[in-house]
């Protein structure tokens, strides 16, 4: 009879899901009044992004086409509102910043990579983190800190560079970029060297596992059986590895850093020395996996590219720079959850538990976000990016290879990255060099 029962409850609960979720995600509210694709019953669009055959970005670059610049889709049991309207990025990121919290979809999938990271936290574990972060990177001896790393790792590059222009070999500009960021970031912030620069023709095991698990956080949105398939699945298995590669890696630091402070004689001024002694409003220190996820996050937030005063006076580069954001924001969509019922400044109504996709808009420089969790990395990526390329194109001439593709196809990935290498013929600026 318990048999029976049952059945009829399931079958009852399947009529009512159909009929309330015909071509929506199950438990999400019915928007008639927003344009969008139309789903299957109880799943909505998931199968439209897990079948795409162009990236996540690409698609909703589509629809925006399609249905303008606010539309709507559903993915299982959450609704999505995509907009890209500067009133609205405004509203969201900075008028009523309060009732609109980090997505929990991007918490929960990026919990092994980066943990409770400032990317990841809210409230008063993001106050604190934040306040931290932001005194490092606006202290006195930034600007030169970072000056001098810049500097030091732009040289590596030019002596590496000179090997290929001797040569006439290609080079992949895109994985050399890649190594520069992590490199320089390593030394300005903890005083390391995480040495892909000086390991040049191996990838280092820490990009190699920092860049899989970040692609399975990704690829995990929209995987709803992931925690079983991951169970199972060789691709689970590598995911654990590489996460424990990397708190090895991680944790390692943090013991050397600790001793190296108890016998050094003078302060070591980095950022890890800043977390390390922080005391919260409790009295209480970061422990070792707290450290490790604020380490992670701030890796994940150096993007493969980024003041000094005097690079005020490059205000061209600078400008390319920037340009090249607004057209290829390196954060192309910023998901935040809607808290309590509200209303768009266009009049649309978000409701509690909806999502506000915010995509970066091409007519209002928003690649660095905006509000009280804006980019704290600006000046810094800005620094990076214009130093870098004074001191190589000053030295250098550059070429995409024969058959590059033209713009460039981008990856789906949490951040913007191209698909494929970036294979360059470098050549010197004036024969005598
Ligand atoms: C071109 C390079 C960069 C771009 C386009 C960029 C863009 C952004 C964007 C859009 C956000 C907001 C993300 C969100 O709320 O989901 C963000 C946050 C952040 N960025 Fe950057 N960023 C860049 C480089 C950097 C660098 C070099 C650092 C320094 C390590 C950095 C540190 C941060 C931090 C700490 C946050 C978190 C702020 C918070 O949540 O309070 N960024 N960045």
């Amino acid at each position: 009879m318990p048999n029976v029962y049952h059945s009829i409850l399931i079958v009852n609960d399947i009529y009512y899901n159909l009929k309330w979720y015909p071509n929506n995600g199950v438990g999400t509210n019915y928007r008639k009044d927003l344009p969008g694709p139309k789903g299957v019953p109880i799943f909505g669009n998931l199968f439209t992004f897990m079948f795409k055959k162009n990236t996540y970005i690409e698609l909703e670059q589509e629809w925006a086409n399609k249905y303008g610049s606010l539309y709507t889709f559903t993915i299982f049991k959450s609704r999505h509102v995509v907009s890209n309207d500067p009133q609205t990025l405004e509203y969201v990121l900075k008028t009523n910043f309060k009732n609109f919290k980090r997505d929990p979809a991007f918490i929960e999938t990026s919990h092994d990579l980066i943990g409770e990271g400032i990317f990841t936290v809210d409230g008063s574990m993001w106050k604190f983190q934040r306040k931290l972060i932001s005194q490092q990177f606006q202290g006195r001896n930034f600007k030169d800190l970072a000056f001098a790393s810049v500097i030091r790792k732009s040289e590596i590059m030019i002596n590496h560079l000179k090997k290929y222009a001797d040569s006439g070999k290609l080079i992949d500009l895109k994985d050399l970029f890649f190594r520069f960021t992590i490199d320089t970031f390593g030394d300005l912030t903890f005083g390391i060297d995480f040495e892909c620069l000086s390991n040049i023709d191996d990838k280092a095991k820490f990009v190699t596992s920092f860049e899989y698990a970040q692609a399975v956080s990704h690829e995990r949105v929209l995987q709803p059986f992931r925690k079983l398939i991951e169970k199972y699945s060789k691709k689970g298995q590598r995911m654990h590895e590489a996460c424990k590669y990397l708190d090895d890696y991680i944790y390692k630091i943090i013991n050397s850093h600790r001793s190296k402070l108890k016998v050094e004689k003078k302060p070591v001024n980095n950022m890890l020395t800043l977390l390390m002694d922080a005391v919260d409003d409790n009295g209480k220190k970061f422990n070792d996996k707290e450290l490790r996820d604020i380490i992670l996050s701030l890796i994940i937030a150096e993007k493969p590219i980024p003041l000094y005063d005097d690079i005020k006076l490059f205000k061209y580069t600078t400008a390319t720079f920037y340009e090249t954001l607004r057209l290829y924001p390196i954060v192309p969509v910023n998901g935040k959850v809607c808290i309590k019922n509200d209303v768009l400044p266009n009049n649309t109504p978000i409701y509690a538990g909806e999502y506000n996709n915010l995509k970066p808009n091409k007519f209002k420089f928003a690649s660095f976000h905006a509000g009280p969790r804006t980019c704290l990395g600006e000046q810094l990526a800005t620094l990076e990016v214009v130093i870098l390329a004074i001191m190589l194109l000053k030295e250098f001439k550059f070429e995409l290879a024969s058959g590059q593709k033209f713009p460039p196809e981008f990856k789906d990935a949490m951040l913007l990255q191209m698909k494929d290498p970036l294979m360059t013929k470098v050549s010197y600026r004036t024969i005598n060099s």
